[in-house]
């Protein structure tokens, strides 16, 4: 892509209530020691009872709005990444819309799981391009924990919730997102998935009592293709503008398993003071793990307006991507 989708800026919400690996080890067993070493969480954040993933994914687009100084009937589209949205239907984004009072805006949902900002910041940029609409608001937003089984400990000692939003216009100069590279292989669909409540498995006592309205994952199976996808989504970002590895100031993985990460990192060969990781304060948070990060390496000085920033992620579908952002 020739134009630069500029960042105008970035808001996050991740709720106050902490649900630490001590607090988890009372309720499955597990341990702080297995977690910390196989996963590199710490903690996460949980919401509350009626807080739903459009409240949060509001809260982190008001604070973009108000770091850009911008008004919500400034916006002209609102997209939404999430795998736990408020309903089946309507789209988590048109409630935000409505949240937020931003009537101008056309509002839909993209269901890429934890990939879904990258497929988001992708289809903007495209959407954008051909002038279809001038202010993008792109918000990751979940509350996992609503559908997590606190039952099952190869789940749930990984997720969190959280939002992330990032406000985007086309930009003049040669700063913000240029490149990006999305696939997907839907063969691998079983490796991760919420199994009741569409329509192939309507919601019945029986989905209920068998627990098939939580979130269901092959760990492993899912390991071996994150790191190959997200290696993938990686060098052919890169290639797209004819860049390495070397040249990426900070990389900021989707936050998934810190094992993850290293071994990304290494094939990658990018050093480990140029990765941005948070996954110990916040757990597996899908779609809203790569906005929070962007959010808080900038916050925290990790990006200057000339740093190249590589984005990449992977999840249910399966789905995986890379967007490069100057800036
Ligand atoms: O955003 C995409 C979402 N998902 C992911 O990215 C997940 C990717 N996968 C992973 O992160 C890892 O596969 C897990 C963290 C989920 C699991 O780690 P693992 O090293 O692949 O463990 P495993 O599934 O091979 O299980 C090893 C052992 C098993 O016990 P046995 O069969 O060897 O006796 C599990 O039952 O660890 C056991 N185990 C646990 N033990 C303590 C699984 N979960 C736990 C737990 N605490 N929470």
């Amino acid at each position: 892509m020739k134009t630069y989708l500029k960042i105008l800026s970035t808001g996050i919400c991740v709720p106050e209530k902490i649900l630490t690996n001590q607090d988890l080890e009372k309720m499955v067993d597990t341990s702080d020691e297995w977690i910390v070493t196989r996963t590199g969480v710490r903690e996460r954040r949980i919401s509350d009872k009626g807080v739903s993933t459009s409240d949060l994914g509001a809260a982190a687009a008001r604070m973009a709005l108000k770091n850009a100084g911008m008004t919500a009937e400034e916006l002209d589209l609102i997209m939404v990444a999430t795998a736990s949205g408020d309903h089946l239907f309507p789209s988590t984004a048109c409630i935000i819309q409505e949240k937020l009072g931003a009537k101008r805006a056309t509002a839909f949902d993209i269901s890429a799981a934890c990939s879904g900002f990258l497929y988001c910041l992708t289809v903007a940029h495209s959407l954008l391009n051909i002038g279809a609409f001038r202010n993008a608001l792109i918000i990751g937003a979940e509350t996992l924990s609503k559908i997590t089984d606190y039952k099952d400990r190869s789940t749930c000692v990984l997720f969190g919730d959280g939002a992330g939003a990032m406000l985007v216009t086309l930009g003049k100069g040669k700063k913000g997102i240029f490149a990006s590279h999305l696939g997907s292989d839907g063969s691998l669909s079983c490796l991760l998935n919420l199994p009741a409540g569409g329509s192939r498995m309507p919601a019945t006592v029986e989905t209920v009592e068998q627990d098939l309205h939580y979130i269901k994952m092959n760990g492993n199976g899912l390991f071996k293709v994150a790191v190959r996808a997200m290696e993938e989504a990686a060098v052919k970002t890169l290639e797209k503008v004819k860049i390495t590895s070397e040249d990426i100031d900070l990389l900021i993985p989707h936050q998934a398993n810190i094992r993850i990460i290293t071994s990304l990192r290494k094939r990658l060969d990018i050093e480990e003071e140029k990765v941005y990781v948070n996954i110990e304060r916040y757990g597996n948070t899908s779609a809203a793990s790569i906005p929070i990060a962007y959010h808080e390496a900038r916050l925290q000085g990790r990006i200057d307006e000339n740093s190249i920033v590589l984005m990449v992620a992977f999840g249910g579908g399966i789905t995986w991507g890379g967007v490069l952002v100057k800036g």
